[in-house]
């Protein structure tokens, strides 16, 4: 079969690599890629908005199927685009795409359907949120409703640091929509956890924990995210059962009633407290850098997957894990997530180890006459399988020291909260 997989983040690199080991893959293309996935893959560098230009692509490359990487295109519509021309595409159609697009869309989906989340309000005026903040106590989390490459969240300790955030969301800072979500304060611990979602059925497709803010300790604004690990050690059998029941089951039906019932990889973002899960966000898409240790702890096909996925039939079909734990810590340039160095070679990647435990997936990197280069704000993603957590993140530190890249930083403590377990 002939794959594309577009982006062209650590996320897609993983995705190519794994694809790469199916035995039944004739032609592999990533659109637009990056200097990872052009080991893999062969990369295509047109403008992904610009899906015209993506059909033409795939036509001509006589794709089987396209994996979409990120949520913007999915947002705009891809998957109705290109479905509409007979190409199959593995994703959310737009309608469902607002489980991520807007967080209103989301949020009042969970009301209706009693799922579980935090208390809010929603609203495009200042009077109306300053009287919710008035009523509701501190921290408080102030949201954009659209996209916002996820630094549109902030947890603020006043009423007066809210009210700036409020004002610069309805002032349009993000451009994808000027309504702002108020959220009461969950305390707990964060998990990651993705289904891949058919017609007919979904599985479950592993768990994570994400470390989203830049500093150590989780200090910090928040970025897209600064590494991860897989299994996360929150999951048991129980809570397995719980987010099924309460926040997973209710949702796909909730969609299907809508008349779009979802299709695609769903990650929930999930807030356990006191031993309930409470829902804080949708992905419509696999995380980043999740989906970089999933991928590392996948053994069954992934192409596979998505071929009986895109026919509607992983019912019957078992997806198996690898037992040993993974983590990947973000090699960042200097200054993400604000304005960061750009352009900047990485010298000694090449003395890195890679083998079937251990692997450098790329972000924001190219190639220049067989030079690397960096270009984006997360660089590299150093990426380690081990017997336990403390086995995978040695590995992945040894390896960071290897390359030694003076233009960039990553966080030394990715799993710290497992790790004092
Ligand atoms: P989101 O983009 O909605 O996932 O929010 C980004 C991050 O902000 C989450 O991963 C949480 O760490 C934090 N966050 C969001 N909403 C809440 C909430 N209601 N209570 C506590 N933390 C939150
Ligand atoms: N790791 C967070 C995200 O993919 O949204």
């Amino acid at each position: 079969m002939n794959l594309a997989v577009i982006g062209s983040g650590g996320r897609e690199h993983s995705i190519c690599y794994k694809l790469k080991q199916s035995k039944r893959l004739k032609k592999l293309i990533c659109i637009p890629g990056n200097a990872g996935t052009e080991s893999l893959a062969k990369n295509i560098n047109i403008d992904i908005s610009d899906f015209n230009s993506v059909f033409e692509t795939i036509r001509n490359y006589e794709i089987d199927i396209v994996i979409v990487g990120p949520e913007q295109p999915l947002v705009d519509g891809i998957v109705d685009f290109l479905s509409e021309k007979n190409v199959k595409v593995f994703g959310p159609d737009k309608f469902a795409s607002q489980l991520e697009g807007s967080k209103v869309f989301m949020k009042d989906l969970c009301k209706k359907n009693n799922i579980p989340t935090a208390k809010f309000g929603s609203f495009d005026d200042l009077n109306g949120a300053l009287d919710f903040l008035n009523k509701n106590k501190m921290p408080i989390v102030v949201k954009a409703d659209g996209l916002a490459s996820g630094k549109g969240v902030t947890i603020c300790k006043s009423i007066e640091e809210a009210k700036i955030k409020i004002i610069e969301i309805l002032n349009g800072k993000y451009k994808s929509s000027r309504k702002v979500v108020l959220e009461e304060f969950l305390n707990g611990e964060e998990i990651s956890y993705f289904s891949i979602v058919d017609g007919n059925c979904y599985k479950f497709f592993g768990s994570a924990q994400d470390h989203k803010k830049v500093g150590e300790g989780d200090t910090g604004p928040n970025t897209g995210g600064m590494g991860a690990y897989s299994p996360s050690n929150l999951l048991d059998v129980k809570l397995d059962e719980k987010i099924k029941k309460k926040i997973i089951n209710p949702t796909l039906k909730a969609m299907k009633n809508l008349g779009h019932p979802y299709r695609g990889f769903l990650y929930a973002g999930l807030m356990i407290s006191k031993g309930e899960p409470y829902l804080i966000e949708y992905n419509i898409r696999m995380g980043d850098p999740e989906c970089q240790v999933l991928m590392m702890r996948l053994k069954t096909d992934l192409l596979e997957i998505i071929d009986l996925a895109t026919k509607d039939k992983l019912n019957d079909f078992e997806i198996e894990w690898n037992e040993d734990n993974c983590m990947t810590i973000v090699l960042c340039a200097n200054g993400y997530p604000g304005n960061h160095i750009k352009n900047s070679e990485i010298e000694k990647l090449a003395s890195a180890d890679q083998d079937n435990n251990k692997q450098i997936f790329h972000a924001g990197t190219y190639k220049k006459n067989n030079k690397i280069f960096s270009s984006g704000g997360r660089v590299l993603n150093i990426t380690s399988l081990g017997k336990t957590l403390v086995e995978a993140r040695d590995r992945c530190l040894l390896n960071l020291k290897k390359i030694d890249w003076n233009d960039g930083f990553y966080r030394k403590d990715i799993g710290w909260r497992a790790l004092k377990k």
